[in-house]
């Protein structure tokens, strides 16, 4: 197919990191400009594990929404979520369920990526807290790796099915869960496979690069996030499942602001900022497969379904105007580099509606 213009259903982020304060102001314009929701992460320092301090932290995103956008007609709406801990108890779990605005827990396995410090050490402390959510439908956000310093850094997403995630399951079967930024060809396969109510999000990065790009002429830190990229029949595998039609996999950026000199450092930072050009960055890998009509439902339909949210009514349209990456953006004590900064980019977001 070679369209020139693509128009969707403005499509929602369903993994998003934004930080906060000055941090938050300087990222959240991006995805503003693409995004009519967000799945908002917890990771915050300290994290968010209290429905009022989710509450706070929403009521801070939508006034750091700049005023020149809302006067175009763009609103955002921050889906938020607490972060699981061991100590999270069932009255919690409530109290965030009846607020409208906690749209999912996110379980960090303890020591598993950034700000994960306060994550669950063992699953079984949070068996009230599991039954909860299953009762009341809440959603399970997963970052699926296991911790153990004796698995290799590539096969914990991998081994994390096979420990955890297929005996959670068992324990919860009708307990929803997202398995987050999938990177691995078994757990597309699992996903895939399994029965009962779970899906996954795949971001830009593993769509479009394999762990080459880490390397690629030098040490390039831009491309380095948790999970970390594996191998190119890996990337097949979540460009097929993405490009598949499964509602049971849809749009997640991941997109995880770090100033510059953190991630050009000695000991980097994980996490690659593609909030700018998202969109952008999906279609290509979409148009690579020759699926640019199933981008629409990854992008728009399949969150929300799986969610059980509305889906947008507005719409957006890309053009294919070529553009270059950006080599980076203002960011408070420095600066941040984009994914792929550098690079060309077929499309470009023109307008929405
Ligand atoms: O690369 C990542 N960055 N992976 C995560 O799980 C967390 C994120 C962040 O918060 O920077
Ligand atoms: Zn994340």
């Amino acid at each position: 197919m070679t369209a020139s213009s693509i128009t969707i259903i403005r499509p929602d982020d369903w993994h998003l990191h934004l930080r906060d304060g000055p941090q938050m102001a300087a990222v959240l314009p991006y995805t503003v400009r693409q995004f009519a929701r967000a799945i908002v992460m917890p990771n915050l320092k300290p994290p968010i594990t209290t429905t009022q301090q989710a509450l706070d932290y929403a009521a801070r995103i939508r006034a750091a929404v700049p005023p020149e956008l809302i006067a175009q007609g763009q609103s955002f709406e921050p889906l938020m979520t607490l972060y699981l801990t061991d100590q999270t108890s069932a009255e919690e779990i409530a109290r965030a369920h009846a607020s409208g605005v906690v749209h999912a827990v996110k379980l960090y396995p303890a020591g598993a990526t950034t700000n994960s410090d306060s994550g669950v050490t063992n699953l079984d402390r949070c068996t009230s807290a599991l039954e909860a959510m299953q009762r009341l439908g809440l959603v399970l956000c997963v970052h699926g790796e296991v911790t153990d310093a004796a698995v290799d850094v590539f096969d914990r997403e991998s081994v994390f099915i096979d420990q955890v995630l297929i005996t959670l399951r068992q324990r919860f079967p009708e307990l929803r869960i997202v398995f987050e930024h999938i990177t691995t060809r078994q757990a597309a396969d699992y996903v895939r496979d399994a029965d009962g109510p779970i899906a996954a999000t795949i971001t830009p990065q593993h769509l479009l690069y394999s762990r080459n790009a880490i390397f690629q002429g030098g040490l390039r830190p831009h491309w380095y996030c948790l999970p970390v990229l594996k191998r190119e029949v890996h990337r097949q595998a979540l460009l097929q499942a993405a490009t598949s039609g499964n509602p049971r996999f849809f749009l997640g950026t991941d997109s995880a602001p770090h100033e510059r000199s953190t991630k050009e450092s000695s000991c980097g930072c994980a996490g690659c900022f593609s909030a700018p050009y998202a969109l952008e960055l999906y279609l290509q890998a979409f148009e690579s497969a020759d699926a640019l009509d199933r981008f629409e439902a990854f992008a728009s339909f399949h969150g929300p379904d799986f969610y059980r949210l509305p889906r947008n009514t507005s719409t957006i349209t890309l053009s294919r105007i070529g553009q270059q990456i950006a080599d980076h953006f203002p960011f408070p004590s420095g600066s941040i580099v984009p994914l792929a900064s550098g690079e060309h980019l077929a499309w470009r977001v023109q307008a929405s509606a």
